[in-house]
């Protein structure tokens, strides 16, 4: 039995107003909502049991993914009354898992296409405590900066800092030995990034870097959550959960969209939306039941489940109905 927590309790603050009806994970990608995407990836690395350790509206994730059968995996879900943080909430979840081996551990934002098999099994043959999956981007500022040796031993994580001392950053997967999760204290609001990884590593633990330079996004911002979906469409990035397209497009079968719209190459429309004639959509994402007037102009917008866009708007990078 493989294991995996994914962590989902964040509040999503750069994505309001989006994220204060709908968590981040929950939020369309491709068709689907995000945590599908990152279910799957886990499902085919072998990942046979995951547990969601939800806190901010944990009530909106079951009623989609249910026990998992329908995605072929387990799926259990931890709830925190009160956000325990990203390291409370991985000690919290581990405890309804049922396999005793290390546990993969996702922050429930990344888009990546690095290899998780391959983290795993470099993780077993270090015999390492922790092994963090790194990645480089130009800036550092705003994630963990990880610095580390020549045989990929960390020597430091510096979460957040204004003078980052390297751009590899912390990518926010990680495989953590059991004993190291037993050693997080219980129901107290613990970061991993800013107290159990420095911890670990004055105590000299086997922390080991797993650099995959492979796509990778934290689609935590407005515009990395429409790029998201706009890669995922094109084809720049894959993933086993999008659903088919056509022309470049994922329109549900019980969307209405009438035969004079538009709808141009990395457009989802999702189900039971309606789309009314003369609307041209492009790069646009049209929730769940939602409603776009007729002639309406949307290149690159994001339009809330339910929402309704009246007649003859034009929009362009927007974010209507939340
Ligand atoms: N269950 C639970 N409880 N989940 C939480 C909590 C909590 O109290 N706090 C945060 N999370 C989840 C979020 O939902 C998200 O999926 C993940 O933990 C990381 O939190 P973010 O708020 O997205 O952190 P960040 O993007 O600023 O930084 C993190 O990710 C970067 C990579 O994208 C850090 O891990 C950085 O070190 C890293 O570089
Ligand atoms: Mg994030």
């Amino acid at each position: 039995m493989s294991s995996a927590i994914l962590l989902v309790g964040g509040m999503g603050t750069r994505l309001q107003p989006l994220t204060l009806s709908t968590p981040k994970p929950m939020l369309n990608v491709a068709g689907v909502p995000f945590t599908e995407h990152q279910i799957v990836k886990a499902r085919e690395a072998g990942i046979t049991e995951i547990v969601l350790a939800t806190s901010f509206k944990a009530e909106l994730f079951e009623p989609y993914f249910g026990n998992g059968e329908k995605f072929g995996i387990s799926i259990k879900y931890a709830v925190e009354k009160e956000p325990l943080g990203t390291g409370g909430a991985i000690r919290n979840a581990a405890a309804m898992l049922s396999g005793q081996g290390p546990v993969a551990i996702f922050n429930g934002d990344v888009l990546s296409a690095h290899d998780l098999a391959g983290q795993i099994s470099f993780h077993q043959s270090n015999k390492a405590d922790v092994t963090l999956y790194l990645t480089e981007v130009a800036d550092a500022r705003a994630f963990g900066a990880v610095e580390y040796e020549s045989d990929f031993r960390v020597r430091a994580f510096n979460e957040k800092m204004e003078n980052p001392p390297t751009n590899m950053i912390n990518a926010g997967c990680y495989i953590f030995a059991r004993e190291v999760i037993d050693s997080i204290p219980e129901n107290e609001v613990i970061s991993v990034e800013r107290q159990t990884f420095p911890k670990l590593l004055e105590e000299q633990a086997r922390v080991f870097a797993y650099v995959d330079r492979s796509y990778w996004l934290d689609i935590g911002t407005p515009a990395a959550l429409l790029k998201a979906t706009k890669d995922l469409l094109s084809g720049a990035m894959y993933s086993a959960a999008t659903p088919a397209l056509t022309g470049g497009c994922y329109i549900s079968p019980t969307a209405k969209v009438d035969s004079s719209a538009e709808i141009e190459a990395g457009t989802v429309i999702g189900a039971e939306a309606i789309v009314e004639a003369g609307v041209r959509l492009q790069g646009a994402v049209v929730g769940k039941g939602a409603r776009v007037g007729a002639r309406s102009i949307l290149i690159d917008t994001f339009i809330a489940d339910g929402a309704v866009v009246p007649p003859a708007v034009i929009a362009e990078s927007n974010f209507l109905g939340f």
